[in-house]
């Protein structure tokens, strides 16, 4: 009895004492991090779990623009990132982020965690069982970033939520940004090999009580959050212990210099931006604008084009273009359809200012960035009747419309005769309130706004 008693209280024991070391050992760690930073004692620390952190895309943004963020309105908290970008240096960073994002973070109240065992999250460590590799992977990463450095408030903005529960056992408040659900019901809804269907409902059900320890969580957009709210509302045996409410905030879009494009001297240009992937569905576009022309063959004498611009990666993607253009021969449009492959910046930019309306054909895209920049630009969208575009972006401001809707080519191609064939007062003012919209919904201060919104610094507290 005794034995027993002994074996079930010593493993409590020794946590309890490794806890209790590792907190003495952190005041010590943050001490030396204050210091050398010229910091008060009293400097609260807030830390970021961002292993990618040099990785320069949208995920990122939403990181930098936080962290400036914080930097700007609390400068009395030091922002932490934890990262495994071992090969780089505070200073490289910063300069990356300046350069590729123009935003410029201060180094004085900025410290960096350099991590060394990224590989435990990489996919490719986990050529099976990919899902809870990594999720296992980053719990070893985590105590290889706590034992480094244990900050006051923690947030996870990669999507690793098995942090989450880590971080917690350790007494720290901890919040999540999540940009895309790891698994969500309505995701696993189509699976049907028994065997896969296990392992995933498995899986999502450590995936919802590790969110659950999160006391903030933001998500990216409405798509996001259904899924995420799905996740925490599985299984329904666990009732409301621990869910949250999930925020929408809207990761900001440079759109500075597409608004400073004039919304008049339009041409018949209509324009797509998407890369050549078969999701996109380019092939729309092209029947779209044969559709046009059958109905109302005046276009042609006016001049129309269409014009596709798009990322071509490889080998796919190039037989794809292939494809479209003998679509477009087969019916006979070719001379009025055009591709732009892999154009620099300031050639597309060249093409937002000449193009009347910008077509977005993918079914159930998540967002839609390219939506949000014909907006910028002055062209008016017309968007797939789904996802982030239905959603979150060609959504009526003020009362009236910022674009159209379609689904099948042919109401794509009378979307754009009815953009075509607007007043020219009714043109413009629709131009301007699609800009307007998607300048300030997707701006650095509406996201600024949305994130303080969150309660991020209810963490701190
Ligand atoms: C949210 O994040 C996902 C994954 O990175 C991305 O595909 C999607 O476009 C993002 N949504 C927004 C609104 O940026």
């Amino acid at each position: 009895m005794a034995t027993l008693l002994l074996l079930s209280v010593l493993p409590l024991s020794v946590i309890l004492l490794c806890i209790s070391y590792l907190r003495t050992r952190s005041a010590h760690q943050r001490k030396l991090v204050l210091d050398a930073l010229a910091l008060p004692p009293s400097t609260r620390t807030f830390a970021f779990f961002h292993p990618y952190c040099n990785a320069g895309g949208g995920g990122e943004r939403v990181l930098w623009t936080a962290i400036a963020y914080i930097q700007r309105t609390h400068p009395d908290v030091l922002c932490v990132v934890y990262t495994g970008d071992i090969m780089a240096t505070k200073t490289s960073i910063l300069e990356k982020v300046q350069s590729r994002f123009s935003i410029t973070l201060s180094p004085a109240t900025l410290h960096f965690v350099f991590l060394t065992r990224r590989i435990l999250v990489e996919d490719s460590s986990y050529p099976h069982f990919t899902l809870i590799g990594q999720s296992l992977g980053s719990v070893g990463l985590v105590a290889e970033a706590l034992s480094r450095f244990v900050p006051h408030a923690y947030i996870d903005t990669m999507g690793y939520a098995f942090t989450l529960p880590v971080v917690r056992l350790l007494g720290i408040p901890a919040g999540a940004y999540v940009h895309y659900p790891t698994v969500s019901p309505p995701m696993i809804s189509r699976v049907n090999r028994p065997a896969k269907l296990v392992y995933y409902h498995a899986f999502m059900l450590l995936y919802a009580l590790a969110l659950r320890r999160a006391s903030v969580i933001m998500v990216n957009s409405s798509w996001t959050k259904k899924h995420v709210d799905a996740v925490l509302a599985y299984p329904p045996q666990f009732g409301r212990w621990g869910v949250v409410r999930t925020r929408i905030v809207y990761p900001s879009c440079d759109t500075r210099e597409m608004a400073r494009l004039p919304l008049e001297g339009r041409e018949r240009v209509v324009l797509s931006i998407a890369q050549f992937r078969p999701e996109k569905d380019h092939a729309a576009q092209v029947r779209a604008l044969h559709a046009l022309l059958e109905e109302h063959p005046e276009y042609a004498a006016e001049g129309i084009q269409l014009v596709l611009i798009g990322g071509c990666r490889n080998a796919e993607d190039e037989a794809r273009v292939e494809g479209l253009r003998k679509l477009a021969q087969d019916l006979g449009v070719e001379s009025r359809v055009q591709f732009v492959l892999n154009a620099p910046y300031p050639d597309m930019l060249g093409w937002l200012r000449r193009a009347s309306v910008g077509l977005n054909t993918m079914l159930d895209e998540h967002f839609g960035i390219n939506v949000v920049e014909f907006m910028a630009a002055g062209v008016i969208p017309i968007a797939h009747a789904s996802g982030g575009p239905f959603e979150d972006i060609v959504v009526p401001f003020q009362g009236k419309i910022t674009g159209y809707h379609a689904k099948t080519h042919k109401e794509f191609a009378s979307a754009i005769h009815t953009a075509l064939t607007l007043s020219p007062e009714e043109d413009l003012a629709i131009r301007q309130r699609a800009r307007t919209w998607a300048v300030q919904r997707f701006s650095e201060s509406e996201f600024e706004a949305a994130w303080e919104a969150s309660g991020w610094s209810r963490l701190l507290a």
